[in-house]
């Protein structure tokens, strides 16, 4: 794992825009896990800005969502769906065929899950995968608990994941108790990830992810034992790490991030 601190939250959303870029023009066929949440927006914003400024190309890129929630119709506005077609898909060359979300409204979810895995692995695994993380540690929508060995699923959503979200729904009881998620597992096999928090009240569970035991009550801290994992942060999201100064240090002199200083 290695952690990068970025003096602010734009600073960390474009680094984070700018290595997904940078893995897109060395691999136009990049299979890439995407994340949604508010955090990602940014990150999202500037993906776009630099198809529309530089050309960066989409076209053959292929496309897997960690999450979607059961029961929200592609077409509900509620749905990760819009969300991605929203902030992303819309405004950049990505055939919406390319792009792939695990459908909620299956009506065998288990076998929804299945085909999902079977996807990702007939396209010979994810290249690259951005994450987000909840304020209890989930990546994706692995709730505390979740075994790290675990595959896509649906997952009864944990009540600070669903009090965390309720914002984004007029009336809060409509929110979806359950989601269809990637696995721990299925993330821990993606070939590279990059795990993007920003803000303070992110500061205590990236302290305990990074810098705390490998555990599934932490599910982020399964990426301590990714072999390629990147871990961007704004100060906020930083404030709880013992080893910042080591983190900058390493930052500062590993030839891997000399092109982003
Ligand atoms: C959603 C997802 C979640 C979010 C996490 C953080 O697809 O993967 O794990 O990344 O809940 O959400 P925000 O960015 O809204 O704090």
């Amino acid at each position: 794992m290695k952690v990068i601190i970025q003096n602010s939250a734009d600073d960390a959303a474009r680094l984070a825009a700018r290595i997904i870029a940078g893995q897109l023009r060395a691999n136009p066929a990049l299979v890439l896990g995407l994340a949604t949440g508010a955090t990602m927006e940014s990150v999202y914003a500037v993906l776009a800005a630099m198809h529309r400024d530089e050309g960066l190309d989409f076209s053959r890129c292929r496309t897997f969502n960690l999450d979607e929630y059961v029961g929200l119709a592609p077409e509900d506005e509620h749905s990760y769906r819009h969300y991605m077609n929203c902030h992303l898909f819309g405004k950049v060359n990505i055939g919406l065929r390319n792009t792939r979300l695990p459908n909620g409204t299956a009506v065998d979810l288990d076998a929804e899950c299945a085909s999902y895995e079977a996807a990702i692995k007939k396209t010979g695994g994810i290249d690259f995968q951005l994450l987000g993380i909840g304020s209890n540690g989930h990546i994706g929508f692995n709730e505390p608990l979740s075994s790290l060995r675990s595959r896509t699923r649906v997952m009864t959503l944990s009540p600070a994941t669903i009090s965390q979200n309720q914002r984004y729904f007029e009336n809060p009881d409509m929110m979806p108790k359950r989601a269809i998620t990637m696995g721990v597992g299925t993330i821990l096999e993606s070939k590279r990830c990059l795990l993007l928090a920003t803000g303070s009240a992110k500061a205590g569970v990236i302290a305990r992810a990074v810098e705390g035991s490998v555990s599934s009550m932490v599910p982020a801290s399964a990426l301590q034992i990714h072999p390629r994992c990147a871990v961007i942060l704004d100060e906020a999201a930083a404030a709880g790490l013992s080893e910042k100064e080591y983190y900058r240090w390493f930052f500062d002199h590993e030839p891997e991030w000399a092109e982003y200083h």
